[in-house]
């Protein structure tokens, strides 16, 4: 295999390379408290990360990366309505400062899909009195916690978390179709943003941003009308139109970038006027097309349009056999890299994940991270790609050598 790359790349120089969790995926004993405990798919021990989240820092630190995302289950916190679990509380603060004494900047969420699930019970996201409660929520993580954070993001993809929990039903509550209930959670989490973001910054200089599945859609036909109206309903109704409204309240704008789409327009109801024209040279194991150049285009566009710095807070491939995923650390960290040269301000990249884990809906099936899990002895194994990404970092740049270097060690 022939690599290219750009020898011009050099990210700036407090550029925040690292990986990103969740705590429903990872850390294990979040089944009797958090919604998705009751759901089929459930993730039981995790990868045990509430007690061995020294191990899985160090393993961070190896790779060299200097920022961890990670997220603070409220379920854990709050079991119960205003009944605060302090030993919980407190084990976050020594995750908080396990990564502060390995030089890793702890980029913190506060909420990554799951519910306690006292507040599911009485609704969930699309009752108001949510908002309230998430509020005090954040509050109190804020008065314990906050004096040690310099990065939070305050929602996790909202608009993945509406259409699969009230569109599809795929996730928790499991409604279909119900769109008034799916209306009502999406103004209620721009609610929730607006007021988190507010609280935070009365009481603090912390950075404060929000994490957006933000695809990148691209018309079929650049200059076709049909094709440009279903390319900009898509983006409308995404993660992109949520960032819309919530612009004004953002210090960074959390990119997580999985997705491309190629839309044209078909005279057809029954395909719902559109069909997705992807190429779909390489497929990741759950079937999503790996396009890492579409982050370029989308990095600039959002720069332009929102004029806020752009932390990638997420992106990487479900790839088992990692025969894939070096190249696509390496192309997307290339596209990254040239929006930088063209002007755009990013301020880091996340890899997902730092190792395997629970992956919602599809259980333990889909891999993404950099290190295999043996889940039953709860220990992570390097795959190829944790050199690769550690010989970037070290770089501070993805040269094509690099790449080269990491696909001949695998070959052999
Ligand atoms: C989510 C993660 C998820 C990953 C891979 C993102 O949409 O934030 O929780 O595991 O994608 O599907």
């Amino acid at each position: 295999m022939t690599v290219s790359g750009n020898s011009m790349i050099r990210f700036p120089d407090h550029f925040f390379w690292g990986t990103a969790t969740s705590a429903y995926q990872v850390e294990g004993g979040n089944d009797e408290w958090s919604d998705w405990g009751d759901w089929p798919a459930h993730a039981g021990k995790g990868c045990n990360f509430w007690n061995k989240y020294e191990y899985y820092l160090d393993l961070a630190a190896q790779l060299g990366t200097n920022a961890f995302r990670f997220s603070i289950e409220w379920a854990r916190v709050e079991p119960e309505r205003d009944r605060w679990n302090r030993e919980a509380l407190e084990r976050y603060r020594l995750i908080i400062r396990a990564c502060h004494a390995r030089g890793i900047e702890p980029v913190v969420t506060l909420s990554h899909f799951t519910l306690p699930k006292w507040v599911a019970k009485t609704g969930g996201w699309s009752n108001p009195e949510t908002v309230s409660r998430f509020i005090i929520y954040v509050a109190k993580i804020q008065k314990t916690l906050g004096a040690e954070i310099r990065y939070w993001i305050t929602l996790n993809e909202p608009s993945v978390l509406i259409s699969h929990g009230y569109l599809t039903g795929v996730w928790p509550p499991g409604k279909k179709l119900a769109v008034l209930e799916a209306i009502a959670a999406r103004s209620n989490l721009v609610e929730a943003h607006r007021r988190a973001y507010r609280l935070i910054k009365l009481n603090q200089k912390a950075k404060v941003g929000a994490a957006l599945n933000i695809a990148y859609h691209e018309p079929h036909r650049k200059d076709h009308l049909g094709d440009r109206l279903v390319t900009w309903v898509f983006q409308s109704a995404g993660d992109y139109g949520f960032l819309g409204a919530i612009r004004n309240s953002l210090d960074f704008i959390g990119l997580n970038y999985y997705f491309h789409n190629r839309l044209k327009f078909i005279w057809n109801p029954l395909h719902r006027f559109f069909q997705d024209t992807n190429e779909n040279k390489l497929i990741s194991d759950l079937g999503w097309e790996i396009h890492p150049e579409g982050i370029k285009p989308l990095v600039l566009e959002l720069a332009r349009r929102f004029k806020k710095p752009i932390f990638v807070t997420e992106n990487g491939v479900a790839d088992t056999r990692d025969s894939m995923r070096p190249k696509e650390i390496h192309d997307t960290l290339t596209s990254l890299g040239e929006t930088i040269i063209e002007g755009a301000s990013v301020i880091g990249y996340l890899h997902w994940s730092l190792m395997d884990n629970f992956e919602w809906a599809c259980g333990f099936d889909a891999h993404f991270g950099l290190y295999a899990m043996d889940y039953t002895q709860m220990v992570a194994i390097p795959r190829q790609s944790t050199e690769l990404y550690r010989a970037i970092i070290k770089n501070n740049s993805p040269s094509a050598s690099i790449l080269q270097s990491a696909l001949s060690a695998s070959s052999h």
